[in-house]
């Protein structure tokens, strides 16, 4: 095989109490990426297609993480990768891990699978922290694994697989506002009341029972932040009145999507969440602000190969 072309999913980090730790992965919304072998040595990207992104090797996160396998399996090709973004930079739905995750999940393809999942989202963190300024899995992990995902650790890497349960859907709402990863991470205090960290943790771990359990009414009460939201909640306009208007409208619960500024619901079935997806729109409708809305069901597979 010498060519290969792949639809990288988008993920929701953090999962409302899970910060830095949870994620998962959406079905309908993603990148798509063809990568092929070059007789001339390196990692070169060659088209960007629905984004403004860097060509340089060292800048491009898709090529950072590439380089990062490129340099530890050392073949004797070389490898061209073009890109064709559908998520949007910035939008807190891991655009950049998308591109990461995709090129060393291609590139591993390629040269006859010689990495495991793991290893794979070592590499491609090397990408995600040229865009967010830190190593973080939250985002690389479901898009490299698929379904819901715990990073246990990051150094040693280890990260775990949680089940998800079958009629599962998240709402999306991406309000076309910026908020940059690096101040959202910089808004947040470096100390919280051991109380505040008590909900947390029995947050993240009745969450993570729910999805082994099938526990929707248990999902829907652990999914609450109270460390990071009250922070970054002020970033995204209209937050609180979205999150009171989906929870009307059926869902299980809502909560800033990674670092924002997108915010997503959880939903028993997909005519609630697209019930879910117009309380959200008659918010923005209101206001100057654009606005996409997307309703998927939650994607166990990750990445997938397209041809
Ligand atoms: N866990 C990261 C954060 C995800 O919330 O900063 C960034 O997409």
């Amino acid at each position: 095989m010498n060519e290969i072309k792949i639809f990288s999913p988008a993920t929701v980090a953090n999962v409302a109490c899970g910060f830095d730790v949870l994620g998962f992965c959406l079905d309908t919304i993603g990148d798509e990426m063809v990568i092929r072998k070059t007789t001339e040595k390196g990692i070169k990207i060659t088209k960007i297609v629905g984004a403004d992104l860097p060509f340089e090797t060292d800048k491009n996160v898709a090529s950072v993480s590439a380089l990062a396998l490129y340099n530890d399996a050392n073949p004797d090709c070389g490898f061209e990768i073009e890109i064709y973004k559908n998520i949007k930079p910035g939008s807190g739905i891991g655009s950049s891990s998308a591109s990461a995750a995709g090129s060393v999940f291609a590139i591993n393809q390629l040269l006859g699978r010689p990495y495991n999942q793991t290893q794979l989202t070592n590499f491609a963190m090397k990408g995600e922290a040229i865009a967010s300024g830190c190593e973080h899995a939250d985002n690389i992990a479901p898009a490299l694994f698929g379904g819901f995902t715990l990073v246990k650790s990051t150094s040693p890497l280890q990260v775990l697989q949680l089940p998800t349960p079958e009629d599962l859907f998240v709402t999306i709402i991406h309000p076309q506002i910026e908020v940059k990863t690096s101040e959202a991470r910089a808004i947040l205090p470096k100390q919280i009341p051991l109380q505040n960290a008590i909900t947390q943790w029995s947050n993240v771990g009745s969450l993570v029972h729910a999805l082994h359990t099938n526990d929707y009414n248990l999902l829907s009460q652990s999914l609450n932040d109270v460390v990071v939201e009250p922070y970054r909640s002020q970033l995204i306009p209209h937050f609180d009145s979205v999150k009171t208007e989906v929870i009307k409208a059926g869902a299980l619960g809502a909560g800033i999507s990674g670092s924002g500024p997108s915010i997503f619901a959880l939903s028993k079935s997909k005519n609630t969440a697209e019930n879910v997806a117009k309380a959200m729109t008659s918010i923005y409708a209101k206001t100057d602000i654009n606005f996409i809305t997307y309703v998927s069901k939650i994607n166990t597979e990750g990445i997938k190969i397209l041809s």
